[in-house]
C-alpha cells in the first residue's frame, strides 16, 4: 500500500508546545502492523515527556500512548490479525527473550517489543519517535504486532483506549503487582484516571476499606462514584494522620495496601507512613531523573523496619497485555468496571495542549482524542 499520510501530535524541540503536523506513515515491515487510530486518552504521562524534554527520546516525538484503533494492514509473518480488526495499543508487550520472559514470567519484561521508526514529519521527512512506542495522537502509527491486542467487536473503541494505560496500570497495581487480599483496607493517594483506576481494582478486589487520597475536591467526590468508601484531603492536614485515624483498630490503624499515583516524592513517602504492620506501599507515578525519597527506618510507629513495610514498583500494572486487555475489555461489557464515567471530554488532535493545561489545573479525568 505504501506510505499513506496523516497528521501526528508532535514535540519538535525541547521546550517546544506541541504541534499538529503533516506525516507519512511507512508500511509496516515483518513484525509490524499499521494502524488506524480510532482514539486516544491523554495521560499524565504525555504532559510528563514534554516536561522533561522529551525523557531521551529523539526529536521529533509522536505524543500519546493510550490508543484504539483498527489495523490497516499487517507486515510480513503477522497472522493473527488482519486488516479491520478492532485493536487497543500495549507498550509493554513482552519481548520473549529476555531474563524475565525465558523464566515464564513476561509480566516482568525487562524491555518491550517496538517497532522499527516507520513515521516520518512530512515537511522535512524527520524521522519520528513515539512515546512509549506508541504515538498515538496520530491519524495513524505502526507498532509491534504483539503490542495490538484484538478488541471484542462490541467493545466501543473511545472506552477501549483507556485500558491500554490508565486503567491497565490502576487495575492492575491491584490484580498482579501488589494483589489485594479480600477484606484489606486500601489507601490511593491521587484520584486521576489511574488512580481511579485503583480505586475501582480495589472494589473488585473486595477491599473492606478503601480511602481516597486527594487535593481536589471534585476528585474525591468522584473517588466515591468510583468504589471509595473514605475520603481524605491532603489539603485538611496531614493525610497520613488523617488516614491512620479512619483506619484507628486499637493498633494504631493504618491500611494493608497503600498506592501512590500522583508522580510526587513526598506522597511516596506519605503511602509508606500509612501502613499498617506488614503493609506494602505500591508507587504508580512517574518520577523526574532527579526525585528522591527519606524513608525512616527506625521510627517505632511508621518506620519501615519495624512497621515492617514493604514497597512496590508498578509499571503498567504489570500487565500481560494479550491477557489483560481482552479481561478489562470483558469487565467493562459486563458493567463491572467503569470506563465512561472516565471519559470527562472528548476532543480532537487540535486540543492536546488545552487537555496538558486543563489536566494540571482542572478537575478532568480523562480527555479522549477522537479521530
Ligand atoms: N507506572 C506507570 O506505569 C504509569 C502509568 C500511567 C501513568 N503513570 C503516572 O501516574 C501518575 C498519575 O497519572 P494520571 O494520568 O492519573 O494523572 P492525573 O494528573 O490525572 O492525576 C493526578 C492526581 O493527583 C492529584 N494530586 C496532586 N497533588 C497531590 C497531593 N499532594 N496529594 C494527593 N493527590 C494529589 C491530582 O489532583 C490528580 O487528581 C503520573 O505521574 C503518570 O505519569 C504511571
Ligand atoms: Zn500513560
Ligand atoms: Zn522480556
Amino acid at each position: 500500500m505504501g506510505a499513506i499520510e496523516g497528521q501526528a501530535v508532535l514535540l519538535n524541540a525541547p521546550g517546544e508546545d506541541a504541534v499538529l503536523e503533516d506525516i507519512l506513515v511507512d508500511s509496516p515491515g515483518p513484525g509490524e502492523v499499521r494502524v488506524k487510530i480510532a482514539a486516544s486518552g491523554v495521560c499524565h504521562t504525555d504532559l510528563t515527556v514534554k516536561n522533561l524534554k522529551g525523557m531521551g527520546m529523539t526529536f521529533p516525538i509522536v505524543l500519546g500512548h493510550e490508543g484504539a484503533g483498527h489495523v490497516v494492514d499487517v507486515g510480513e509473518g503477522v497472522t493473527h490479525l488482519a486488516p479491520g480488526d478492532p485493536v487497543v495499543l500495549a507498550y509493554r508487550a513482552p519481548c520473549e527473550q529476555c531474563p524475565a520472559c525465558r523464566r515464564g514470567d513476561p509480566r516482568h519484561c525487562y524491555v518491550a517489543l517496538r517497532p522499527a521508526q516507520r513515521i516520518k514529519r512530512k515537511r522535512d521527512g524527520a524521522l519520528c519517535s513515539q512515546v512509549l512506542r506508541c504515538g498515538t495522537f496520530s491519524t495513524y502509527t505502526v507498532v509491534h504486532a504483539k503490542a495490538a491486542i484484538k478488541m471484542p467487536q462490541n467493545m466501543p473503541l473511545d472506552k477501549a483506549c483507556l485500558i491500554a494505560c490508565g486503567v491497565v496500570t490502576g487495575v492492575g497495581a491491584t490484580f498482579n503487582t501488589t494483589p489485594i487480599t479480600p477484606g484489606s483496607r486500601v489507601a490511593v493517594i491521587g484520584c486521576g484516571g489511574v488512580g481511579l483506576s485503583v480505586i475501582q481494582g480495589a472494589k473488585l478486589a473486595n477491599a473492606r476499606q478503601i480511602i481516597a487520597v486527594d487535593i481536589n475536591t471534585t476528585k474525591l467526590q468522584w473517588a466515591q462514584q468510583f468504589g471509595a468508601t473514605d475520603v481524605v484531603n491532603a489539603n485538611d492536614g496531614d493525610p497520613v494522620a488523617q488516614v491512620r485515624a479512619l483506619t484507628e483498630d486499637g493498633y494504631d490503624g493504618g491500611v494493608e495496601y497503600a498506592y501512590e499515583a500522583t508522580g510526587i516524592p513526598k506522597c511516596i513517602e506519605q503511602a509508606v507512613k500509612m501502613l499498617a504492620y506488614g503493609g506494602c506501599a505500591t508507587t504508580i507515578g512517574l518520577p523526574a531523573a532527579t526525585d528522591a525519597v527519606t524513608l525512616n527506618l527506625g521510627d517505632m510507629a511508621t518506620g519501615v523496619y519495624w512497621n515492617k513495610a514493604a514497597i512496590h514498583v508498578c509499571h503498567a500494572g504489570d500487565t500481560l497485555p494479550s491477557n489483560d486487555f481482552p479481561l478489562l475489555a470483558q469487565l467493562y461489557l459486563q458493567g463491572r468496571l467503569n470506563l465512561d464515567s472516565m471519559v470527562s471530554r472528548v476532543i480532537s488532535l487540535n486540543d492536546v495542549e488545552a487537555a496538558f493545561h486543563e489536566m494540571e489545573t482542572g478537575a478532568i479525568i480523562r480527555s479522549v482524542i477522537k479521530l
